[in-house]
């Protein structure tokens, strides 16, 4: 059995053909509906990624993942939360991350903000680009941010108001788009009433999120089909997580839509401590791996991601959740 799994130096190899010669290891795609050209991945694994867990990172961990991130040429990288440190410890040091990472030309570093209070600290730090996050669900909005979709609405547009008058993008998320914790089943019809409202108010990208992961691509594409009538293509992007293993069939479902913009995370880590059940998010080394067998341009050097993956997972003493990593990194 063991000689039939190729050696390390020949997963190295594949790994790095991949990545530096995408067309080796290509497929055709003509059968697979129309794929964009170009993918932009939003790496969320300092925010989303860290958020949930339970062990304080130390700030100098946080610093040294996002540059490595920044090395590995992440076009978006979600920095931190200006949320309450009361309700996510994790995030309490927000303002030391963001003045303490590298900033590099022509990579974004995105924040959460979840009200004007969040919003005026973010920029205070330095913030070029903030983050809202409404939900499809009533519920879970209670749970996540202690008000109801329509008080959410209110302190958003606090938020866009401010941002548009200091020069600020917003990108808006909507979480619960394929279930939800508390609520179950989620409309389609929700899912485009919120991303409509945060479109309309002015988000320039809005990411639909799978928060806990249940959603399987028929599911998607009907959600989807759903949302692209009333807001454009171009403006969304999806965000799902791999609690049940279908982000990456999900996110390729997305993609076969027209979708262009994909959130993941770095070893896959991630979960929102409000969202009961929620686990990782689709792993950034997979996807990288997925888009680069496709001939899609991503920008980013698989290599130096894995690295990144395996830092974190060393300092948080976790296995990484990423298969490419895994069948890669392993001695
Ligand atoms: P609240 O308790 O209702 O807030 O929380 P409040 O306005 O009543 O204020 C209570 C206290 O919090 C006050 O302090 C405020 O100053 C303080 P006190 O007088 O008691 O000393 N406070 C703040 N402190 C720091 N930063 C702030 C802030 N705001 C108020 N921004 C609140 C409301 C929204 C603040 C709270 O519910 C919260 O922080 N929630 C965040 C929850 C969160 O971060 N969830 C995870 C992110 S969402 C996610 O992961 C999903 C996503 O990945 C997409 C997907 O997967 O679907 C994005
Ligand atoms: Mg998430």
């Amino acid at each position: 059995m063991e000689k039939l799994r190729p050696g390390r130096n020949e997963r190295l190899a594949r790994v790095k053909e991949t990545c530096a010669c995408p067309r080796l290891l290509t497929v055709s795609t003509s059968s697979m509906g129309t794929l964009p050209k170009q993918v932009k991945i939003v790496e969320v694994g300092p925010r989303d990624g860290l958020q949930n867990e339970k062990n304080i990172v130390p700030t100098a961990v946080k610093i040294k993942l996002i540059d490595m991130l920044s090395e590995a040429g992440l076009p978006v990288i979600e920095a931190t939360s200006f949320v309450s440190p009361k309700w996510v410890p994790q995030m309490a040091d927000h303002t030391e991350v963001l003045k303490g990472i590298q900033k590099f030309p022509g990579i974004n570093y995105p924040v959460l903000t979840p009200n004007f209070k969040g919003f005026e600290a973010a920029v205070a730090a330095g913030a070029k680009e903030v983050a809202i996050f409404g939900a499809a669900s009533e519920l879970f909005t209670r749970k996540n941010v202690n008000c109801s979709i329509e008080e959410s609405f209110q302190r958003f547009d606090v938020i866009l108001k401010a941002a548009r008058a200091a020069g600020i993008a917003v990108r808006g998320y909507v979480s619960c788009v394929l279930g939800c914790p508390y609520e179950g089943k989620i409309s389609p019809a929700k899912v485009v009433e919120v991303t409509k409202k945060l479109y309309s108010m002015g988000c320039y990208e809005i990411s639909l999120g799978d928060t806990i992961g249940v959603g399987t691509p028929g599911v998607m594409k009907d959600m989807l089909s759903a949302v692209m009538h009333e807001v454009p293509l171009a403006a969304l992007a999806v965000h799902c997580h791999d609690t049940y293993g279908q982000a990456l069939a999900n996110t390729l479902m997305a993609l076969q839509m027209g979708v262009s913009v994909v959130d993941s995370s770095v070893a896959g880590l991630g979960g929102c401590p409000y969202a009961q059940g929620a686990s990782g998010n689709l792993a950034t080394e997979d996807l990288i791996y997925m888009l680069a067998g496709l001939g899609i341009h991503t920008g980013v050097n698989l290599q130096k991601l894995l690295e990144a993956g395996n830092f974190i997972c060393q300092a948080l003493n976790r296995k990484s959740s990423s298969k490419v990593a895994q069948a890669t990194c392993k001695l």
